[in-house]
């Protein structure tokens, strides 16, 4: 980060020793105010996931949603279990209603996920197998892409397909998709996507990219493999989602392999999207002005390398405001405190992290 002026740095100073939840009021007056004007200086997409039935009912976390963000991420609308109630049927109450709101707001919206071995409906283990899966992949993707061609700004179509763990010679992941269409359910997937909306960009989506462990340095490799074999057979992926889920912990970033990672895919012509950033803060000590900090580094840390890379063209955080998060309910703390992995507060402030968000999203 280069040097800020004196005025900045004080404020700096002063918010990370008090913890302020801040940023906007005393870092500059004559700086932007929300997030997507920062990233937007920088020919960047900054937005959020969210669900439909938050955007329903609590209109004070719809009109930070508007101001913050360019690009809205339902987190779980268009899921098979949310958009699937049978076999033969398709629900897009939600997602036609998602689909205008971001239209009337002039936010971009991002498709996840079209095949994913999560998320799937009850109905789907006893009606689908082999003979059927790749009918009922195309009908998916082909149904849903054609309905919202032209609207979606990126579409997830292919969501954690890599788990080296499973000791495949690909680094693939066991699914079922896999058992019934072999590695080809990938192609036929991007294929099909591409056919039905030539407009979309197509994103392969993954996670735990980030870190310096063996267990990741891992995922880095069957992934950039995985995407080697897409693009030597002409499919059209044309974006690497990382998914950013980050923790506090000992586990650290390596500058290094990181930007080599990222430039190995951008070398293959794709663009990246930091798809799902957002912080576990569970291991960190109780008091929320010392968490917040930690949480800020972690988000700084982070974006300052991987915005060096020029492919990247957007940064989403997973939820905006730490009133809503996954992480709740999957990584609540022990000692019951609420979570704050995210840059607004629970009452839709700006956090550390907001502030961190903004500075490294103008890439420093
Ligand atoms: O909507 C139903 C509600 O009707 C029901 O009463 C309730 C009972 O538990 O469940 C609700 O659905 C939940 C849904 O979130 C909406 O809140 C599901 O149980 C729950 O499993 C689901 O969790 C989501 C999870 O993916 C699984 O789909 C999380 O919100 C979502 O943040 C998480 O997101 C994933 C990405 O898609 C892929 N990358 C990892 C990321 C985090 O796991």
């Amino acid at each position: 980060m280069p040097p800020l002026n004196r005025r900045d740095f004080l404020s700096w100073v002063l918010g990370s020793l008090t913890g302020t939840t801040l940023a906007s009021k005393s870092w500059a007056s004559d700086r932007p105010a929300f997030l997507k004007d920062y990233a937007a200086e920088n020919n960047l997409l900054y937005g959020a996931a969210t669900q439909y039935s938050i955007l329903k009912r609590d209109r004070d976390f719809t009109r930070r949603f508007i101001e913050e963000c360019a690009i809205l991420v339902p987190e779980n609308d268009f899921k098979w279990e949310k958009l699937r109630p049978a076999p033969q049927s398709f629900d897009f109450t939600k997602t036609d209603w998602l689909s205008s709101f971001a239209q009337a707001h002039n936010l971009k919206l991002r498709g996840h996920t079209l095949v994913w071995y999560k998320a799937l409906p009850e109905w789907f283990t006893t009606e689908v197998n082999q003979t059927n899966a790749a009918k009922h992949l195309v009908n998916h993707i082909t149904t849903i892409v054609e309905r919202y061609a032209g609207k979606i700004h990126s579409w997830d179509v292919v969501n954690e397909a890599v788990e080296p763990k499973d000791g495949r010679n690909d680094g693939l992941r066991t699914s079922p998709w896999l058992e019934y269409l072999g590695e080809e359910y990938i192609e036929l997937a991007f294929k099909t996507a591409a056919a039905a909306d030539p407009q979309a960009l197509l994103t392969y989506n993954d996670f735990d990219l980030a870190y310096d462990t063996p267990e990741q340095e891992a995922r880095r490799t069957a992934t950039l493999k995985l995407l080697e074999r897409l693009k030597a057979k002409d499919i059209p992926v044309q974006a690497l989602g990382m998914q950013g889920h980050l923790y506090a912990g000992s586990d650290r970033f390596n500058a290094v392999k990181l930007q080599r990672f990222m430039q190995n895919v951008a070398d293959l012509g794709l663009k990246i999207i930091v798809s799902e950033l957002d912080v576990v803060d569970r291991t960190l000590e109780a008091a929320s002005i010392f968490r917040d900090r930690a949480v800020a580094n972690i988000y700084r840390e982070y974006l300052e390398i991987v915005l060096t890379q020029p492919a990247v063209i957007a940064v989403i955080t997973w939820g905006l405001s730490d009133r809503y998060t996954w992480l709740k309910k999957y990584r609540p703390r022990m000692d019951e405190a609420n979570v704050r992995p995210l840059p607004l507060d629970h009452n839709l402030a700006p956090k550390l992290a907001w502030e961190a968000l903004a500075r490294a999203l103008q890439r420093f």
